[in-house]
């Protein structure tokens, strides 16, 4: 039985996790940062690397209280190394070192944007290899083959604004708060749509071939500024969160059936913070059904926003096979890790 900690601090949300053999929670402490970053509508690096500094020790002490387990118990050691906030990533980094150092276990970097993908081993629901994995967070739209622990390929990627991002952006459009998601679900949530539906935003990224898989946000984003600046008298709130999800996902859907046709892979894992929307799990799922591929999400909605317990449950998989670092590891802020 191997027990590992899990530390993350890759942008506003400082956690740590323990986990056993990859497999099982034991225990999760998670901190979010909303309430400092709020005001700005976004997340502030400086703010950020401030707030993980001061809440990732008391965090440690209460992930290992409630686990009641000692250093002395654990098997490794694992953090996330890249990508995020360069300060962020720095202080989970730091306390990786001296956990590690003090205590002699293994370290293991693992990649932020890979540990979303494996959370699903903690469900008992990771699908074999390879599948493809879909990234829809604040930071990230991607589409990857993952070939294995550790082995992620870039198929498709966002030319401009993340998903998460474009949510975030619209709700301040819309004087709803950060972060903009689960408002602008809400909203949609309230309207009812006729039909036939005519949409008040146009198909994104219509020009596209099938091998062209990508995503692009900000024209989407543009509309919606240009529709509430034309339609200040009779602004209706509900349609224009409705009609954004429509397109947003339209596209993601798209570019999925795209991944699958190109890849021949249909075991489909979808992860991030957007993944919290249930309108497009239904989605998702529907399509699965219809097209005949297989979904796979975190069941827990926990699991889809920053947590310890994927870092942990990745560095598991990494140490088994036999992946640590040296103390002076790597830390970058980029999606691949090069000096
Ligand atoms: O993965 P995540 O927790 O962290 C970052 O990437 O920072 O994702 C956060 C993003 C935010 O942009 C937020 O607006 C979005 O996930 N989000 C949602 C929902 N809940 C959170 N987007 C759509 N619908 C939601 N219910």
């Amino acid at each position: 039985m191997a027990y590992g900690l899990g530390i993350e601090s890759s942008c506003d949300e400082t956690s740590l996790a323990i986990v056993e053999d990859g497999e099982k929670l034991i225990s999760l402490k998670i901190h979010s940062q909303i309430e400092n970053h709020a005001p700005y509508r976004g997340v502030v690096p400086e703010l950020a690397s401030r707030a993980h500094l001061e809440k990732i020790n008391p965090l440690l002490e209460m992930a290992l209280v409630e686990a009641n387990l000692d250093f002395k118990d654990l098997s490794y050691v694992s953090v996330t190394s890249h990508p995020g906030l360069m300060g962020s990533l720095l202080i989970g980094a730091s306390l990786a070192r001296c956990i590690a150092l003090v205590h002699r276990l293994p370290i293991i970097p693992v990649n932020h944007l890979e540990a979303h993908l494996s959370v699903l081993a903690l469900e008992g629901n990771l699908p074999t290899f390879p599948s493809l994995g879909v990234l829809l967070s604040g930071g990230n739209s991607s589409i990857y083959i993952y070939h294995g622990f550790g082995k992620l390929e870039l198929i498709g990627d966002t030319m401009d604004d993340a998903l998460g991002e474009a949510f975030d952006k619209v709700s301040s459009l819309l004087n709803l708060p950060y972060p903009g998601g689960p408002f602008i679900e809400k909203e949609a949530n309230g309207y009812v749509a006729k039909t036939p539906h005519q949409s008040l935003f146009p198909k994104l990224l219509k020009e596209a071939g099938p091998d062209q898989i990508g995503f692009s946000f900000s024209g989407l984003k543009t509309a919606v500024m240009y529709h509430i600046k034309g339609n200040q008298e009779a602004l209706n709130v509900s349609q224009i969160c409705y009609d954004f999800q429509n397109s947003a996902f339209e596209l993601v859907l798209r570019n999925v059936n795209k991944a699958i046709l190109k890849t021949g892979i249909r075991n489909v894992i979808f992860a991030g913070g957007v993944l919290a929307n249930e309108t497009l799990r239904q989605r998702i799922e529907e399509k699965a059904k219809k097209e005949k591929w297989s979904s796979f999400f975190p069941r827990k909605k926990i699991y889809c926003t920053d947590n310890g317990a994927m870092v942990a449950c990745l560095g598991y998989y990494l140490w088994k096979a036999g992946e640590t670092a040296p103390i002076d590891f790597l830390v970058s802020p980029k999606r691949k890790l090069t000096k």
